[in-house]
């Protein structure tokens, strides 16, 4: 079973003054009390390099939200791979379904992100999930196959990549998919990696986001398949935050 990884996509929120405060708060509590997973914040670029700052030598990683699919170049108001790992980034975040319905990312595109945060030496967080209309439809597991297929670069490993399987409908809206629905979903991913990868398809960590909170954590992260959790509003919370992370089994 691999470490489970509890990342906070803090998303478009934070100013400065208050999120040093933050992770501040947040580094003192699992240095005083490790938990049983692996802790990532992926702040706005703005923050990136005063918390990696606040974090040195905290054992939480840092993570960005997005990144170019080049290395540099005239791409005005985009940050690249190597920028993020230059600041401090272990982790990127692609394809979210935010930056997929904002900026209209389609899956290749999402594919040539992954591929340049390998290139910088980034863990790739590919973000993939289902639309309401698309569950209704009885295409959820179809329509995360073919994103998978479409996300995912050549240089994937279980080393170089996150899968964060995130339900359009579960996000920002307080509903959560259902243990059934996570574990059906996760099951099918596992099989398709285990299908690309083999056995190394076991190692590679599968989240679960959308409206995650410390009151259904633990169901969440103790169900079959389930490697962690992707967070967003609960992530700007401390106390929630940290709940979450306690909640790992
Ligand atoms: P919420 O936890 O606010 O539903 O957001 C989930 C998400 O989009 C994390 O990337």
């Amino acid at each position: 079973m691999p470490t489970p990884l509890i990342a906070g996509n803090w998303k478009m929120n934070g100013l400065l003054g208050e999120s040093i405060e933050r992770v501040g708060a947040l580094a003192a509590r699992v240095a005083a009390e490790p938990p049983h997973c692996d802790i990532a914040v992926c702040p706005p670029a703005t923050l990136l390099r005063p918390v990696a700052d606040a974090l040195n030598n905290s054992a939480i990683a840092l993570g960005g939200q997005d990144c170019h699919a080049a290395q540099a170049g005239a791409h005005t108001g985009d940050v690249s791979a190597e920028m993020l790992a230059d600041a401090g980034c272990r982790y990127v975040i692609v394809g979210h379904s935010e930056r997929r319905s904002d900026h209209g990312e389609s899956d290749a595109l999402v594919r040539s992100k992954a591929a340049a945060a390998h290139s910088a030496g980034l863990v790739a967080v590919v973000c993939l999930g289902e639309s309401e209309a698309q569950r209704d439809a009885g295409e959820a597991l179809a329509v995360v196959e073919r994103q998978l297929a479409g996300s995912l670069p050549a240089s994937v490993s279980a080393a170089d990549t996150v899968i964060a399987y995130e339900p359009v409908w579960a996000i920002g809206t307080g509903r959560t998919a259902s243990l059934d629905e996570i574990a059906e979903v996760h099951a099918h991913l596992r099989r398709l990696l285990c299908g690309r990868l083999g056995e190394e398809g076991r190692d590679l960590r599968l989240l679960y986001g959308g409206s995650v909170k410390p009151a259904n954590a633990a169901g969440i992260l103790a169900a079959d398949e389930v490697n962690g959790a992707l967070v967003g509003g609960a992530s700007l919370a401390v106390d929630d935050f940290w709940a979450i992370c306690r909640s790992c089994p």
